[in-house]
């Protein structure tokens, strides 16, 4: 009853929430099926999006084999850069134009998703990198119409990109990270083989855990959508719409998983059961922010990347100097819930419940440092 509460109508407020996701097919093994899947979609040319690394694993050889065992013409991109940049963005814009490709498959983490969906953008629909990206860095032109079809294949636990629409870059010149949203750069489809996890070092288990996390307990304390104003179009509805009752099941089940596996999975990378629960932990959050949104850690995450390149975390050794995502939100996760707490006490205790914490105690930090305790 809380929680419907929490929903309850404003003077002017939204009545409506919306619900977009990508069509996902989820299990072991199934990145074996990608080339009958690339095929129903009618792709014959695919550009393959990748990195150095993720194309040296298992994973790279079960993907390219299955397209080209369904007879599909396969070019590969290896040239993603982690935590990619505006240049990049385009020079993996120029491989897909020149390429002349009638689908894409990104095999890899959040930077490899993330760069398939701006190859695909730019290639389809030409323009300045800037005309694109969102406002005010950018001048946000919407996008005319669907892309070439996209099935996303993430590795990592994480950034749930393969279920968003919306992709992030570093703008170099501007030391800034900022991004391009439409729903035309959700990928079409997405195969989630948790089998491609077991090679992940344990550090960036870790990073992308942190990520799930922060999805979910952002989500699910967001502005609730029934706080925010009606729109005066449907059209005008914005694709982060707040906490909702469909992004609260997601959101809190993935911080229930989150809780119970992510040290397991970080300790053991043999250990298949916490792996398996933490990517569809990942799913689950992802499908949920990206219909309520995040808030003050993701937003401060930006600056904490965007302003230092020195740095070098535990399983990104083979990376130019940076901070992981989810390392960068992480972060500050502690000081913006316990600020956010005051707001809407009920909901982060739910959260820091549901992560596994003791809420009998009476006071809000302690509680959260129990919960934290990865952090
Ligand atoms: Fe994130």
């Amino acid at each position: 009853m809380a929680r419907m509460a929490h929903y309850a109508p404003t003077e002017g407020g939204e009545t409506v929430f919306t619900v977009s996701a990508t069509s996902m097919k989820f299990g072991a093994g199934c990145l074996a099926e990608l080339g009958g899947d690339a095929t129903a979609l009618g792709m014959s040319r695919v550009a393959l999006f990748t990195d150095k690394h993720v194309r040296e694993i298992p994973p790279a050889r079960t993907a390219f084999e299955s397209l080209e065992r369904a007879g599909l013409d396969v070019a590969i991109y290896d040239e993603v850069k982690v935590e990619p940049t505006d240049r990049s963005f385009m020079a993996a814009a120029d491989f897909a134009r020149e390429g002349g490709f009638d689908g894409y498959v990104s095999l890899g983490g959040g930077s490899v998703i993330d760069t398939a969906k701006a190859a695909n953008l730019y290639a389809t629909y030409p323009d300045e990198m800037l005309v694109y990206v969102n406002a005010p860095i950018g001048l946000a032109k919407p996008v005319p119409e669907p892309l070439r079809p996209h099935i996303a294949c993430p590795t990592t636990s994480g950034t749930g990109s393969e279920t968003t629409s919306v992709t992030v870059f570093d703008l170099v010149k501007e030391q800034v990270k900022t991004g391009i949203s439409s729903k035309h750069l959700r990928p079409t489809f997405a195969l989630i083989d948790s089998d491609t996890t077991r090679t992940l070092p344990a550090g960036v288990v870790a990073s992308t855990g942190f990520d799930v996390l922060t999805h979910a307990i952002e989500s699910y304390t967001a502005k609730p959508y029934t706080a925010r104003s009606r729109p005066e179009a449907p059209g005008l509805r914005p694709f982060y719409q707040g906490a909702n009752p469909y992004s609260d099941i997601g959101s809190l089940e993935a911080i229930r998983l989150g809780g119970r596996y992510l040290a397991r999975a970080v300790k053991d990378a043999d250990d298949c059961e916490a792996r398996e629960h933490l990517i569809f932990a990942a799913t689950l959050a992802g499908t949920a922010f990206g219909n309520a949104g995040v808030h003050i850690p993701h937003s401060m995450s930006y600056s904490v990347a965007g302003l230092n390149h020195t740095f070098t975390a535990n399983g990104y050794e083979r990376d130019n100097h940076m901070i992981p995502h989810g390392i960068s939100v992480v972060v500050n996760a502690p000081a913006a819930f316990r600020f956010t707490a005051e707001v809407a006490p009920e909901r982060h205790l739910e959260a820091a419940e549901a992560l596994g914490a003791d809420v009998t105690e009476d006071d809000l930090a302690a509680i959260y440092k129990d919960a934290m305790r990865y952090w």
